[in-house]
């Protein structure tokens, strides 16, 4: 599964890229307005973290077509190839969907509440779709369920099209999408640290170096003792 860190925090996004195996930040209008910087600064920055190899995600802003592929053409000539253009999960969204693919611009379908929105945008060439798990269960439904029902019709009509599983609040709906074989997921940073947030292996980690201890000087490595 890719996993991308869904914030746009410079000194959580090179925390996490340092320690965890990352594919890339995916951003939107509402990531980018917490910084409370220029947006177009906070995205270079980000890419310029990130490197030329890994994805950055970036929204257009526009309602229609003609101006949202405007914003695409400007997003990817800015952040370069490995850009993946978000669009709102809307019908003027799946029409500039539709051109940005025969470009070959990869575009990820977002917004996406429901499996029929999902269907479409992948229908229109959309690389990605981003469904928001957790805005989906505060609605009352089961957003790991819609989850599910999306990757099952994906597979069914043979789209290429990745699910971007998004708006994750704990790591066990994480993990249900992980199980289930979902391809891409995009999590906050304490969310990602969640993962590996728990007293019991903490506790079995700082066993491990008291036993040491026993038999070395306090604070030696192996190579300190092999040297
Ligand atoms: O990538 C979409 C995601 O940022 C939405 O998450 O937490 O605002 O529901 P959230």
């Amino acid at each position: 599964m890719e996993l991308y860190i869904d914030d746009a925090n410079i000194s959580e996004i090179r925390r996490l890229i340092d320690l965890y195996p990352i594919d890339g930040v995916t951003t939107n209008p509402s990531i980018l307005a917490k910084t409370g910087e220029n947006p177009v600064k906070v995205l270079k920055e980000i890419r310029s973290i990130l490197g030329p190899e890994k994805y950055i995600f970036a929204q257009t802003i526009p309602m229609t077509a003609a101006d949202m592929i405007r914003d695409a053409h400007a997003l990817v000539s800015l952040l370069g190839e490995k850009t993946v253009v978000k669009l709102p999960s809307i019908p003027e969204g799946f029409k500039a969907i539709r051109t940005l693919s025969t470009e070959g611009i990869l575009t990820c379908g977002t917004v996406v509440y429901t499996p029929m929105q999902a269907y479409l945008a992948a229908k229109s060439g959309a690389a990605y779709v981003a469904p928001y798990i957790n805005r989906i269960d505060n609605m009352g439904f089961d957003g790991v369920h819609v989850v599910q029902q999306i990757q099952d019709i994906l597979t069914l009509h043979g789209f290429n099209t990745k699910i971007l599983a998004a708006s994750f609040k704990n790591s066990q709906q994480v993990l249900s999408l992980c199980a289930y074989g979902i391809e891409a997921a995009t999590c906050a940073p304490s969310v990602i640290d969640s993962f590996v947030k728990n007293a019991a292996i903490d506790g079995a980690v700082n066993d491990f170096l008291k036993d040491f201890e026993k038999i070395a000087p306090s604070g030696q490595s192996m190579a300190d003792l092999i040297s």
